[in-house]
């Protein structure tokens, strides 16, 4: 986080708080947050997009709540004034319960159940988020029974799938989400007729019964083109690809639907060698695009709205753990040299970070409770699970004098690292607790052991 430092000890101090007396008073594996850093960032990307957008349309940021939700975080977007996207039923109900107005909550997900368009209905979120021709058709049903007028976005897959530095655009999807801009047979686009590029497609025919069906009211076009971005192309090349199918809209039906929802997906730094834009540049960058699109297909600018989750929250979070064993290895350097490793294992791992298992993410550490001198040593940070690929950070220099019982911490956990937590092992779930002006608040318990082994019918507590 931006406000972390250290004291005149060498204790690394985020939100106020030193590390050793958070690692006292919550144990370790711990999840801090720095609220006073989610909410700056909150805030830079409200500003950046409002300011890129002005006096043309107004910009909505949606933090993304699968990155990381707790009530107390959807309270502090909501404060900030972020809407919240949510993407199943649960979080919905923890967004609902951090108090966040439902008209700004949006509900996102490829397979909602009944139930949970039914309680998004109920509640009157702000928008649901339709990913196929199915759902559409269930959304009506539901909402007729309930008497309402679902407010409805369309997720369509634009051929455009971004990562970090690169961007691909292809005219096939071949993935589960939303709906395709392209025809789905030989024979669909067969029908492509009349200059519209994009009869036939799923996305035409969903727009077309979603402005026929009586208790649906279209808002406007989603699309989500990937994660950890750094570049602002692939958004540039996906605004105009929908805002081309807006003004198709408009030049066939004579309505313009009034809103655009371009996804999360900007980029964070996990490591040095990350060199993420700042929320301005890729505002402008879009705010270019969406203008000269717009002016092309003929509409007057939608109302924007984007859905941060990872740059909001990720670099807000870092992981606390303990040192435990520790061992060293020589092994072949890249240049046929010998090189010294050290293995330090922590007290947690992937069930509290799966993102180096699953994704092969890399982060960086510091020893966080004491003065960091002397020699230092090649080292690996590994966790307490029964993987070898059970990593946390793959290469960090750590003081030769690291020991048992040192603190380590991680920085850039706060998204999708509690959201994937696990409990491997029969390893409890790490608290989440939050630090700001000097003090620190628990916004997750520390799941028991009682708790976790509570589920197995045949558990004894205490046996
Ligand atoms: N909107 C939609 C529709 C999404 O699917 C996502 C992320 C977001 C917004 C937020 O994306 P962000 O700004 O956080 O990149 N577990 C993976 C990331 C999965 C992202 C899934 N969708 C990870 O740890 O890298």
């Amino acid at each position: 986080p931006a406000d972390a430092h250290r004291d005149p000890e060498g204790r690394l101090v985020l939100g106020g708080v030193d590390v050793v007396s958070l690692a006292a008073q919550h144990g370790t594996p711990l999840y801090v947050i720095s609220e006073a850093d989610f909410r700056a960032r909150a805030r830079a990307f409200r500003r950046a997009f409002a300011e890129a957008f002005a006096p043309e349309a107004e910009v909505d940021v949606f933090y993304a709540g699968k990155a990381f939700l707790s009530t107390h975080v959807a309270r502090w977007a909501a404060e900030e004034g972020l809407c919240v996207d949510t993407a199943s039923g649960g979080e919905l109900a923890l967004a609902l319960a951090g108090g966040v107005e439902p008209s700004r909550i949006g509900l996102h997900g490829n397979n909602k159940s009944d139930a949970e368009i039914g309680r998004a209905l109920e509640a009157g979120i702000g928008r649901i988020i339709a990913d196929s021709l199915d759902e559409l058709e269930r959304i009506e049903q539901l909402a007729a029974a309930a008497g309402v007028a679902a407010p409805v976005m369309l997720r369509l897959t634009p051929g455009v799938h971004a990562s970090t530095h690169e961007y691909i655009a292809t005219a096939h999807e071949d993935q589960k989400f939303g709906l395709s801009l392209t025809p789905a047979s030989i024979e669909d686009a067969g029908r492509t007729t009349g200059g519209n590029p994009f009869a036939g497609s799923p996305a035409w025919t969903a727009v077309e019964r979603a402005l026929a069906a009586e208790h649906i009211e279209l808002r406007g076009l989603h699309c989500h083109i990937g994660s950890q971005i750094f570049e602002p192309e692939g958004f540039e090349v996906a605004a105009a690809k929908l805002i081309g199918l807006l003004g198709q809209v408009r030049e066939v039906h004579g309505t313009e639907l009034p809103e655009l929802d371009l996804g999360g997906g900007h980029g964070i730094a996990y490591t040095e060698a990350d060199a993420p834009r700042q929320p301005q540049e890729i505002a402008q960058a879009l705010a270019g695009a969406v203008r000269s699109a717009s002016a092309k297909a003929g509409i007057a600018i939608p109302r924007i709205s984007i859905e941060p989750g990872r740059a909001l929250v990720g670099p807000a979070g870092v992981t606390l753990y303990r040192v435990g064993v520790q061992k060293d290895v020589q092994v072949d350097g890249p240049a046929g040299e010998t090189l010294s490793r050290r293995y330090v294992a922590v007290d947690g791992g992937m069930s509290d970070n799966a993102r180096g298992v699953l994704y092969d993410a890399d982060y960086s550490a510091v020893l966080a409770g004491r003065q960091v001198t002397g020699e230092h040593v090649l080292s690996r940070i590994v966790g307490k699970h029964c993987e070898s690929g059970d990593i946390v950070v793959r290469d960090v220099y750590l003081p030769t004098t690291t020991a048992r019982d040192d603190l380590i911490a991680v920085p850039a956990t706060g998204a999708y690292c509690h959201s994937l937590s696990s409990n491997y092992n029969c390893l409890t779930r790490p608290a989440v607790v939050a630090v700001k002006d000097g003090a620190s608040q628990v916004l997750i318990r520390r799941e028991t052991e009682e708790q976790m082994l509570g589920r197995d019918t045949g558990y004894l507590p205490g046996g």
